[in-house]
């Protein structure tokens, strides 16, 4: 007999290609996430779960899967996910890191330089017809070329983007848990704490995953030690910006502008203050968005499901610790 698997959303064809003929697919052929009561009836006999980053993998559905041999996420980022309830039950946790490192560093710079020239502000005013001349004083922005860039997670989307400032010869300062002194002296960065990096930064950009300990790690205390002129982009998790602060913090001129791939919560109502003030930037959570990077990380979630259907380690396995059977309680 094939395993069963539950697929919770249509994911690119070549992922789903890997799993057509090995398992018995139960997809929820939708581009909205499938609702949570629809999940908790088709986990229940289901083999292995292919889920997304906007599915609730916690101890309530985990009860209701008692087949469940292997959970494989695609995205990189598991907060999603309760891994240690997982790991309780002897169930691999997937996920897919590095797949999308270089096209998320991407789109962090495409936002720091959309927020740097204001470029939504100038599409919105020529869209608008309201663009009459040459203007000297009109949408001025700031300079990125020679700037400090503080990068806030020094892993691997946030040493991409470092990667990526040589070009506009910045100055990068870092602030991680570890520092990282190979990757200081590949890159030209300086470890500094995080009170540094906020006062000296003109660029801000967030690449922590999102854990209790970075929940609204940029709150009121941190936003008023940066520049009244300095730019915070958010690719991480929305949770890390505590967005009431930051409204306060834009509204006040305590920073100059945000630009976020993420929010708190997601989607953001349509009313949401942060949508109605000229200084942020929000788009729809789209860091790993290209056709390239999504396919590839649609194949390794196949991948690392496949892997733990067969009882093979995963390829990329967020608790490897499940295979140390001392480590399971059941
Ligand atoms: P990664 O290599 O694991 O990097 C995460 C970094 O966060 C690590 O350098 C880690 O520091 C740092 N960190 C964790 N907790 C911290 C804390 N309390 N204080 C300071 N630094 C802390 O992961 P990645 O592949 O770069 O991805 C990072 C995150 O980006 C993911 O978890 C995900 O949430 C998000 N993401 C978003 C998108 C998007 O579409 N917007 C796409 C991909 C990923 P140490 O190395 O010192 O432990
Ligand atoms: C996307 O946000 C990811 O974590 O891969």
């Amino acid at each position: 007999m094939k395993p069963s698997v539950l697929v919770t959303r249509r994911i690119p064809q070549p992922g789903l290609d890997l799993l057509i003929g090995q398992c018995d697919l139960d997809v929820w052929d939708s581009d909205v996430p499938i609702p949570r009561e629809v999940l908790l009836q088709r986990i229940a006999d289901k083999d292995g779960l292919l889920c997304l980053l906007t599915d609730r993998i916690d101890d309530e559905l985990l009860d209701a899967a008692p087949r469940l041999r292997v959970v494989s996420q695609v995205a990189v980022g598991v907060d999603n996910i309760n891994v240690p309830a997982c790991t309780r039950r002897g169930i691999p946790v997937g996920h897919t890191p590095g797949a999308l490192t270089e096209t998320t560093a991407d789109l962090t710079w495409a936002l720091l330089l959309a927020a740097a020239r204001r470029l939504v502000e100038g599409v919105d005013y020529v869209r608008a017809g309201r663009w009459v001349t040459w203007d000297p004083n009109q949408f001025l922005g700031l300079d990125v070329y020679g700037a400090t860039l503080g990068i806030v997670g020094f892993g691997r989307i946030g040493q991409a983007v470092a990667r990526r400032a040589h070009g506009f010869n910045t100055r990068i300062l870092y602030h991680s848990r570890q520092r990282k002194p190979d990757a200081e002296q590949a890159l030209g960065a300086s470890y500094v704490a995080l009170d540094t990096l906020l006062a000296e930064a003109d660029f801000v950009t967030l690449h922590v995953s999102l854990t209790p300990e970075t929940y609204h790690l940029i709150g009121r205390d941190a936003l008023r030690k940066m520049k009244g002129t300095a730019v915070l982009v958010n690719v991480a998790r929305g949770g890390v910006v505590d967005p009431d602060a930051l409204v306060e913090a834009l509204r006040n001129g305590w920073i100059a502008y945000a630009a976020l791939d993420v929010t708190e919560p997601e989607p953001l109502p349509a009313d949401h203050p942060l949508l109605s003030l000229p200084n942020c930037i929000v788009v729809p959570h789209i860091g790993s968005a290209s056709v390239a990077t999504r396919t590839k990380m649609a194949i390794m979630a196949a991948e690392n499901l496949l892997a733990g259907l067969a009882g093979q380690r995963l390829p990329h396995c967020v608790n490897p610790e499940v295979y140390s059977a001392a480590t399971r309680s059941s």
